[in-house]
């Protein structure tokens, strides 16, 4: 079937400010027209009224350990935990094994992600080889291979000289840095250094250790020009080190993993290493600043940073894998804001589709007629329970594991086609 035609859901696209009900027409996998009341007999009918409607979900963070760490997740396992999650692309990090520091590796990605065909897989490129934060990898070649932006994520870079050197390239290349922002010798435990790593007696990681790398990066941007893009932001001195930045016209951006607006230390203490994550979940103050960054716009979008690990890897949260599952979770605990009042519906979708399209430059977070008809359909009311029956992750870490969640995406389509349907 070529045509497609959603009807009479309330359809939210931030890019085009467009705010009602309407019904979308698609042909041929673009978006042919949108309009408030569209006739086409030839094309399947999808009724979507009493839903939500918006541009497909982007997450520029996820972990989908292919190759090298098949155990946690694969790319046909979170493709499928994406699109469940109302994701159309993903940027997929390279800190896989081998890492994606060469141009076969992130041609590995690309077309694995294409034959299992349901969300668009991007592969982020790494800033050093092997992530060793030595000598850097060969952005060229990268970028022609695919990647879509460079990163070490998981480790910072250390050496200023080479992050300088690495913006410069970068410059050329009109590409972006996602940076993971945290001192490697400030950050060497397993929590927040706050009451609760006192309480348990653990190793931790403080907040100046994410701070002075915020700031270094910034600088460094401010000075190259080169776009870089803070990886999940959590202080609020590391906030307004952005948003200084900003106002002085460095082209940087910031995300946030929605379950550092969710969660804090505290989590710890019920969820064990399930809430252990670098950069750490920290203070109730700190989530009210992060809260405050959202409504003020110095945090541009929302980023799952969805890091699978197996319940083997989370058994001491001493010795735990850092990192939680976040692809399924991330629209029932952003609505939970909006429930709350912090954030409007169309601000949600924003950070989910147009900003971090923008922060990437790509073609996607839109449903102007002529783009591809990357859609999602959600429900946010609908109660579910993430678990065996529901996660379509290999992996299960997360605190929301078991528990009751609020909002279900019902339809998602990539390129007109549907590639998740709610049962
Ligand atoms: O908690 C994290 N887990 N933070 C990262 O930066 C990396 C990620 C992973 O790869 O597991
Ligand atoms: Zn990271």
């Amino acid at each position: 079937m070529l045509k497609l035609l959603l009807k009479k859901g309330f359809l939210i696209d931030p890019s085009q400010g467009l705010e009602g009900k309407y019904d979308i027409l698609v042909e041929n996998g673009k978006v042919k027209k949108i309009d408030e009341e569209i006739f086409e007999p030839e094309a399947e009918i999808l009724d979507v009224e009493g839903y939500i409607v918006a541009p497909g979900f982007i997450d520029i963070h996820v972990h989908l350990r292919d190759p090298g760490q098949t155990y946690k997740e694969d790319i046909e396992s979170g493709s499928r935990a994406a699109v469940a999650g109302g994701f159309t692309t993903v940027v997929c990090m390279p800190n896989t094994n081998p890492p994606i520091d060469n141009p076969q590796t992130a041609n590995y990605v690309l077309e694995k992600g294409k034959k299992v065909g349901l969300c668009r897989v991007l592969p982020a490129g790494t800033i050093t080889k092997g992530r060793k934060g030595k000598e850097l990898a060969d952005y060229y070649a990268l970028k022609k291979a695919g990647c879509v932006a460079f990163t070490d994520d998981g480790s910072p870079v250390e050496d200023s000289s080479l992050m300088r050197k690495a913006m410069e390239l970068v410059v050329q290349l009109d590409s972006v840095i996602l940076d993971h922002c945290e001192d490697d010798k400030l950050a060497y435990g397993a929590i927040n250094e706050g009451k609760v790593s006192a309480l348990l007696g653990l190793s931790e990681r403080s907040p100046e250790a994410e701070e002075i790398h915020v700031a270094r990066d910034c600088i460094l941007s401010y000075r190259t020009g080169a776009r870089v893009h803070i990886q999940h932001i959590t202080t609020e001195l590391a906030l307004d080190i952005v948003k200084h930045f900003k106002d002085k016209g460095a082209p940087v951006s910031c995300e946030v993993n929605p379950n550092h607006l969710i969660f804090t230390e505290e989590e710890v203490l019920h969820s064990g290493a399930n809430a252990r994550v670098n950069p750490p979940l920290r203070t109730r103050k700190g989530r009210k600043a992060l809260i405050k960054g959202i409504q003020e716009g110095v945090i541009d979008c929302f980023a799952t940073d969805h890091a699978p690990h197996q319940t083997f890897e989370k058994e001491l949260v001493e010795f735990a894998s850092p990192g939680i599952i976040g692809l399924q979770t991330a629209l029932p605990m952003a609505l939970e804001l909006y429930r709350r009042g912090v954030i409007s519906l169309k601000k949600m979708i924003e950070m989910f589709t147009l900003k971090p399209a923008q922060i990437l430059k790509l073609p996607y977070g839109t449903l102007r007629e002529g783009s591809p008809a990357d859609i999602v359909v959600f429900d946010p009311n609908k109660e579910w329970v993430l678990n065996e029956e529901t996660n379509f992750s290999k992996s299960r870490n997360t605190p929301l594991w078991g528990k009751t969640l609020k909002g279900k995406v019902i339809y998602t389509i990539k390129e007109g086609k549907i590639v998740y349907k709610d049962k």
